[in-house]
């Protein structure tokens, strides 16, 4: 009896991105600044109670699939509370998370328990080193021991992310490419954009999605192209020519994946955004803490999925950043 959230241009959006936390234990430069970082103070966030409220109404509205992310989700206190709440709601299918993987080891086994479907963990080099230098922090094993521990809790189908950069992250992808198909993993590289927080980015450093391929295919093995199995996905997928494992590029600024978005994102203080690159927010929380009714949670998702543009337009010479960096909003 609800009407799906379709946008003026026919898109159908049954996927939701819920960021959890702003705060986070690296500082990875494309996303957030090294320092000052300006957290919002806990009382701004929405409370598991008001997330799980507002994914009912979207839910009723059509959205099927959930995504957790932050920040750093995992760092926000009694997650698999709210993922357990999250997948008692009727119309949701799938709970998954985009974690940095720090603190998995530790957590992996309750996620699954919670009822946590799928994990995708970022991860953008193998060297300590270059993780150092893109996170500003130290740890890459705690996150290659994150990740087996998940393989261990059973969850299958594990994604990892790595965003490349030009000039600087060469080196991690030959490597990367050979541990995700030793370890079973999807891995997938991501096209840097224009999200840090100190607005350095410049298209200079974009490691397009067609060298790494063709890095991969030299290097590592010859890669097929194969049929999408979800027209909406935004990674281009590759299997490996011997059958072993595929590889995934995510181009999001030389081929924009927006002509299939079904997509809309909510802020950790309830804010709901059409796009990572919106330049408008809609105010979920003053309906919520302002005795607002369900009826008027729907309108505001009507109103933000006609607000939504045909696309980025990051190739256009009017295009500006958003005012808030990757880690504000949420992945
Ligand atoms: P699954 O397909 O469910 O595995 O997840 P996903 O790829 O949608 O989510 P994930 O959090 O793993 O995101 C992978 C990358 O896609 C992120 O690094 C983002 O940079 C990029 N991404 C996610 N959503 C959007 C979006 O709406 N627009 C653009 N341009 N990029 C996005
Ligand atoms: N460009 C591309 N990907 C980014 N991510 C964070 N900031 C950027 C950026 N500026 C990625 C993270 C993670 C996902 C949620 O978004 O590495 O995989
Ligand atoms: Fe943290 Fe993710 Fe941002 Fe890196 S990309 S600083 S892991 S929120």
């Amino acid at each position: 009896p609800h009407k799906p959230l379709v946008d003026r241009f026919g898109r159908v959006h049954t996927s939701l991105r819920v960021s959890v936390t702003d705060r986070c234990n690296i500082r990875c430069f494309y996303c957030m600044p090294l320092e000052n970082v300006q957290f919002k103070p806990r009382a701004e966030l929405l409370t598991f109670e008001e997330i799980a409220r507002v994914v009912e109404v979207a839910a009723r509205r059509g959205v099927r699939k959930l995504r957790l992310t932050g920040g750093e989700p995992l760092v926000r206190s009694h997650l698999p509370e709210l993922i357990e709440m999250l997948t008692r709601i009727s119309g949701i299918e799938e709970v998954a998370l985009t974690t940095n993987g720090i603190l998995l080891t530790d957590q992996a086994e309750a996620l699954k328990a919670a009822g946590l479907t799928r994990i995708n963990v970022s991860m953008d080099a193998l060297s300590e080193e270059m993780f150092q230098q893109i996170t500003r922090r130290s740890g890459v094993d705690r996150v290659l021991s994150g990740i087996s521990a998940a393989q261990k809790a059973g969850f299958s189908a594990i994604r990892l992310n790595a965003v490349a950069i030009r000039n600087l992250t060469e080196g991690e992808v030959v490597p990367l490419a050979r541990f995700a198909r030793d370890n079973d993993l999807h891995l997938r590289f991501i096209e840097f954009m224009p999200l840090d927080a100190d607005k350095a980015w410049n298209t200079e450093q974009v490691l397009s999605g067609s060298d790494l391929r063709e890095m991969i295919s030299r290097e590592v093995a010859p890669l097929e192209a194969i049929t999408p199995e979800d027209v909406s996905q935004p990674a281009t997928d590759f299997a490996y020519a011997d059958g072993r494992q595929r590889v995934g590029f995510i181009n999001s600024v030389t081929q924009p994946f927006c002509a299939a978005c079904n997509r809309l994102r909510m802020t950790a203080e309830g804010q709901f955004r059409n796009c990572l690159f919106a330049t408008d927010e809609w105010d979920a929380r003053a309906i919520l803490r302002g005795g607002g009714s369900d009826a008027d949670l729907s309108r505001l998702l009507d109103a933000c999925v006609e607000a939504k543009r045909a696309s980025h337009g990051m190739d256009s010479p009017e295009f500006v950043p958003p005012a808030r960096a990757m880690y504000q909003i949420g992945g």
